[in-house]
């Protein structure tokens, strides 16, 4: 590396700002932009950050010639594709927050400006960055527990995390949830590829806004490793953002079952009462320490610029990941087993009824 980068950031709400703070931290960093709709949540990043300029307007990023890298981490998810397809065609890295886009076309046309300019694109499956998962990936790399049998990924998370998300987008468990679990899998399980999907989806408090509250999925893998995933979003209030995650990985010569359900911290006062600390997906800082995965994501993101090093998520595994979810929502409407890969007409069959 020469001189430090010059980074952008578009969209600095929850997500967006650890990644703002974690670039202001970085030496890889020489300036930093930022580009935020909310002009008081504009301000209090800036504040925070220090940041070379600070706009409400995305484009003049995207417009900066100086800026290299950027992250993309703004809401509704139907400004990701736009906002990379801009990023990318004007010669920019890109960080982009899950999901990658809504269409596989969609997709299949960043990952090909990506290539065809050379630039570093991945997307932030933030849980690979979490030690529990790489130890799990470490196991299987070097045969600790044999050949893999089976993967079981059930995550849950509150209610209230699960509202502010599927108030903004008619996007379904399995896009928004299992997503992260069908990443880890899927790479977990690397070079095997997915070739059959089942799921079921069950309602409950969501039923009124047509959304269901848990969704199974039973992926096959082509030599017959079974991959089962559960997520949902309708857990009671516990501590805000709460996330709950188990995991059994089965192999021939032993088995990995870990716990990641952030029970480990019981706070307990008297006013709020019982409370699980430190539980988000994304993580959080804690004064001089960050428990959790985004801010090493979004440093390994700076060093793959900086470094010229490979991406840890390669956009065409997170492609294979959007397309099992989009077969899981079939496969929920349908009743049926769907066979990867989709076909075109399958793909316009579940994104009109997801309303794409
Ligand atoms: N990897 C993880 O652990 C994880 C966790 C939570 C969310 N996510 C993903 O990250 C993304 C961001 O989620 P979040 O919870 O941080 O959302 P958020 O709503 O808290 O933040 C998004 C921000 O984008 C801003 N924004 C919207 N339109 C904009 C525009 N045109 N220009 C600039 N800013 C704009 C909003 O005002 C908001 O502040 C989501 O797509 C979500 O799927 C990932």
């Amino acid at each position: 590396m020469s001189e430090p980068l010059s980074v952008g950031i578009i969209g600095t709400g929850w997500c967006g700002g650890i990644r703002a703070i974690a670039c202001a931290n970085s030496p890889l960093v020489g300036e930093l932009h930022i580009a935020e709709i909310r002009p008081e949540r504009l301000q209090e990043v800036a504040d925070q950050v220090h940041p070379a300029t600070a706009t409400t307007n995305w484009e003049e990023l995207v417009a900066n010639p100086d800026i290299q890298a950027v992250m993309i981490s703004a809401t509704p998810e139907t400004t990701h594709y736009p906002m990379t397809k801009a990023a990318l065609e004007a010669g920019k890295h890109v960080l982009l927050e899950k999901p990658m886009a809504l269409t596989l076309d969609e997709a299949d046309e960043l990952i090909e400006i990506a290539e065809s300019k050379g630039l570093k694109f991945t997307i932030g499956y933030s849980q690979r960055f979490n030690s529990k998962q790489a130890f799990a990936k470490k196991s299987l790399r070097e045969g600790t527990i044999g050949e893999p049998v089976s993967v079981l990924v059930s995550r849950h998370i509150t209610r209230q995390l699960g509202k502010k998300i599927s108030d903004r987008i008619r996007l379904s468990p399995a896009a928004m949830e299992a997503t992260h679990d069908i990443d880890f899998a899927m790479w977990l399980l690397e070079p095997r590829r997915p070739v059959r999907v089942y799921s079921q989806v069950a309602y409950g408090i969501k039923k009124d806004q047509g959304v269901p509250d848990t969704q199974i999925i039973v992926v096959t893998m082509d030599d017959g490793v079974v991959v089962t995933i559960g997520a949902g979003w309708s857990l009671p209030l516990g501590y805000p953002n709460f996330s709950t995650t188990w995991i059994e990985v089965i192999g021939t010569d032993g088995a990995l079952l870990m716990d990641a359900s952030h029970k480990d911290i019981v706070l307990n006062t008297t006013s709020r009462g019982v409370e699980f600390p430190l539980s988000t997906m994304p993580g959080e800082y804690v004064d001089h320490v960050y428990a959790g995965p985004m801010e090493r994501e979004t440093i390994h993101f700076l060093e793959a610029v900086a470094y010229d090093r490979p991406v840890m998520v390669d956009p065409r595994l997170a492609r294979q990941t959007m397309e099992i979810y989009l077969a899981a929502d079939l496969s929920a409407d349908r009743g049926e087993v769907v066979t990867l890969p989709l076909q075109p007409a399958e793909v316009e069959a579940v994104l009109s009824s997801a309303g794409a």
